[in-house]
Order: structure tokens, then C-alpha cells, then sequence
């Protein structure tokens, strides 16, 4: 590999790091987005909670509606747990609708509802991490704090060519401290800086294919003059992933059908789903039947169905459904953990997608 000198590379402009950026977010960063249209606290943060592990064009509809029914942090902090859950259907990474309904509660108690500045108390509050309190106090309130989501890594270790893998202590530890001494001095421009580093990282510097030759920074980009900008930020090496199989029972009678509550810790934890078995390939159908006989009622007629893959960060989960009718219901179902449920209006139903998706496909 050609060794370029560092200094050659970083001295490719005059312009400093963060003058670099403010310009190109001015003409060429995202301008007309919902939440850019407000500095209320309160939509900022829930656009930043939003976006913390989702893409911008799945949230906008997300963020709308959410807006529709909990117009302020007092709206939401009054919801219940299952109306927010139900708002929060399908964005996946069910923690932060959790926490999103903690920190209401906690902003209205402690802070009068309103959400404070420094991005020091924020960052105490449930869901919100050193660099999502600083997104949220540079937005709102036009406080100079750096941010350093996994974009903006992406983005340092190409610029500066910083090798090692990124969630890593030492690496994470010198990226704060080059988030913090970029920074543009003043506080004026710290909000076209902030979007301007975020969109940077969601667009030209993407993880794949970044467009390079468009890039304010190509002059001073130490991976692009390196040629290392494919092998930068260091990945990290990947245990393969498992499968874990279950059955789902999809059981129905009078065209309701019965949904169990998700222990509030775990996957999908605090949603409403299906009651389910691990699979087993024997026998599985007996299986189910003895399992429905015993706990939920009497069967009528039982079919497995196409199965469904869900992949989750850490494992997939192979679904087998079981499409069940009842003659009659068992009588004994705790009602703090089920509720038998309209089928038609599964639609607004707090469920995770695939879930919901399946149960609106066995409909049409
Ligand atoms: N990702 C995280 N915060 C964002 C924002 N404010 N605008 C666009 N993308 C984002
Ligand atoms: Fe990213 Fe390329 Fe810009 Fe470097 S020049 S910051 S690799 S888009």
C-alpha cells in the first residue's frame, strides 16, 4: 500500500473541519425534514429517539402520528403504556418506546415539562445518550455540544483515518475528543454543523459506496487519500448468528383472537403477541393440541401455516404459525396477561410487524 504523508493530506484546504461542513449543509443538506420545522424540545427529542436506530423515510409517518396523538410531553406522559406501544408498532427496538414514555413521565415531574438545556441532564434522563442530549440541546436550544452517533464515527475514522474498532474504549474515547475540538467556536452555527455532520454520514459518507468525489472533506480525507476509505471504520468480527424455532398459536373463535402480553424485559418486551411453544420437529401438531387443551380451550380444527423469518440484531427467529379455531374458550386465561382481541382491528393493535403482518395476511 502507497503510504501518503497525513499532514499532506490534512492540508488539502484552508478551510477549517467545521466551516467545511456548515457550507455544504447549507446548500447541499437536508433542509425540509418534520422536525427541522420546530425547536420545541419535545419534537426534537422525539425525532432524536426516533432516528437513533432508524432510517429517516421509515420515521417521518412514525413521527407524525405520534405527533397526532401526543402533541406534548404531557399528552404522552398521561398515555398509557399500551397506546404508546401501539404508536411505536413496527419501528422495532421496543427499549426506546419504553424509555420514550419514562422520560415524559420523568420531564413532567421533575422538570415542570420542560426539557432542560444542558446536555448533562439530559443525558440522565431514560433513552437519552451523551450524543443524543447533545443533538437535542444544539437543536432546541442552540447549545454547543458535540455529537457523536455511529454516522458521524464512520465519518472521523475515514476523515482522519482512524484505524481500530469503533466501540472499543480507546477509539471511542479519542472520537469524543475529536467531536469536541471540531466544533465550531461560536454557538451560531452549531446547528447547521450538528445536521450538517448527520447528513454527511446518512448520505455521501455512507457505509457502502460513499460518493466521494461530492464530499466537502475529500481534500482533507486522510481514507480517501490513503485509498482505505472501504476498510474504515474497522469491523468487527461477527459470531454467526443462530435461529431459535417456535410455534405461534394464532387461536380464534368469534372472530377474536388471543394475544398474550410480552414480559416488559426481552424482545418486543412490553407488546402484545401471540402465546408461543419452542418447535420441535416431531410431533408438533399433538404438541400445540395438548398445549391449547390444557391452557386456552378446546379445539376445533388445527393447521400449521407458511412459516415466517424474522431477523433481530442478534438472532433469527423461524416462526412456525398455527392457525387454530376454538369451539369454546378456557375460562381460566389470566386476563392481566391476555385479551382476546377483534380480529379487524388488529391494525392499531400494539404488535411487533411481523406479527401483525401475518395476522392481517390470514385475514385477506
Ligand atoms: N439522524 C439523527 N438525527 C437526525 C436528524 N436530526 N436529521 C436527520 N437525520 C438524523
Ligand atoms: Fe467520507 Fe469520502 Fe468524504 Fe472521506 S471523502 S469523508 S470517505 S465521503
Amino acid at each position: 500500500m502507497t503510504k501518503v504523508n497525513k499532514t499532506e493530506a490534512l492540508s488539502g484546504s484552508h478551510t477549517s473541519f467545521s466551516e467545511a461542513i456548515i457550507q455544504w449543509q447549507k446548500k447541499h443538506g437536508r433542509h425540509g425534514l418534520p422536525w427541522q420545522q420546530s425547536r420545541d424540545a419535545y419534537r426534537v427529542w422525539l425525532s432524536e429517539v426516533m432516528l437513533q436506530q432508524t432510517q429517516v423515510a421509515t420515521v417521518i409517518p412514525y413521527y407524525e402520528r405520534f405527533l397526532a396523538s401526543f402533541p406534548d410531553v404531557i399528552s404522552l406522559a398521561n398515555a398509557s403504556s399500551e397506546q404508546v406501544m401501539a404508536h411505536w408498532s413496527g419501528l422495532g427496538y421496543y427499549t426506546r418506546a419504553r424509555n420514550l414514555h419514562a422520560c415524559a413521565k420523568q420531564v413532567v415531574k421533575e422538570y415542570n415539562g420542560v426539557f432542560p438545556p444542558e446536555p448533562e441532564l439530559l443525558a440522565q434522563l431514560p433513552g437519552i445518550g451523551r450524543s443524543t442530549a447533545a443533538a437535542i440541546a444544539a437543536f432546541s436550544y442552540g447549545v454547543r455540544a458535540a455529537i457523536l452517533d455511529s454516522n458521524v464515527k464512520r465519518v472521523f475514522t475515514r476523515a482522519f483515518g482512524i484505524d481500530g474498532i469503533t466501540s472499543s474504549k480507546a477509539i471511542e474515547n479519542e472520537l469524543w475528543l475529536r467531536a469536541e475540538s471540531l466544533m465550531p467556536e461560536g454557538v451560531k452555527q452549531i446547528q447547521s454543523y450538528t445536521q450538517g455532520l448527520m447528513d454527511l454520514g446518512a448520505t455521501l459518507c455512507a457505509r457502502t459506496k460513499p460518493r466521494c468525489s461530492d464530499c466537502p472533506l475529500q481534500n482533507r480525507c486522510v481514507a480517501l487519500a490513503t485509498n482505505r476509505v472501504a476498510d474504515l471504520p474497522a469491523k468487527k468480527l461477527k459470531r454467526a448468528i443462530p435461529t431459535k424455532k417456535i410455534v405461534m398459536l394464532i387461536l380464534l373463535k368469534d372472530q377474536h383472537v388471543l394475544l398474550e402480553k410480552r414480559p416488559d424485559c426481552g424482545i418486543w418486551g412490553g407488546l402484545f403477541s401471540l402465546p408461543e411453544l419452542l418447535f420441535n420437529e416431531q410431533g408438533m401438531t399433538k404438541q400445540a393440541s395438548l398445549h391449547i387443551e390444557r391452557h386456552f380451550g378446546h379445539l376445533d380444527s388445527i393447521t400449521p401455516m407458511r412459516k415466517v423469518l424474522h431477523g433481530f440484531s442478534h438472532y433469527k427467529l423461524e416462526i412456525t404459525p398455527y392457525r387454530c379455531n376454538l369451539t369454546a374458550r378456557s375460562n381460566t386465561i389470566s386476563e392481566d396477561t391476555h385479551v382476546w382481541y377483534p380480529l379487524e382491528q388488529c391494525e392499531q393493535a400494539p404488535l411487533p410487524a411481523p406479527i401483525k403482518k401475518l395476522l392481517l395476511g390470514m385475514m385477506a
